[in-house]
């Protein structure tokens, strides 16, 4: 996707919820991130998950990583 047709798309909300815990929530989040990111978007993303906060963490150790 051109950088054009980047800019016109709306920005989307994607929620991943599911009642059963270890369905691959945090894991299907993360990869989601990783291939928008990789294609370009910029993307937000807000851990609703406050006590394990799991996707929060991957998203820190890996910019520790980077670092
Ligand atoms: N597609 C998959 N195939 C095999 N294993 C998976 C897959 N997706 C996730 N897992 C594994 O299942 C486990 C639970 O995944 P994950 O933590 O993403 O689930 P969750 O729904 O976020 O859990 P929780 O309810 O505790 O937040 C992890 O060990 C993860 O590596
Ligand atoms: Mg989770």
């Amino acid at each position: 996707m051109t950088d054009v047709l980047r800019e016109r798309v709306p920005a989307h909300v994607i929620v991943l919820g599911n009642e059963k815990g270890g369905s691959g929530k945090t894991t299907t989040a993360m990869h989601v991130i990783a291939y928008l990111l990789q294609s370009g978007f910029r993307v937000g993303s807000i851990d609703l998950d406050g006590r394990q906060r799991s996707l929060t963490r991957y998203v820190e150790n890996r910019k520790a990583w980077a670092e």
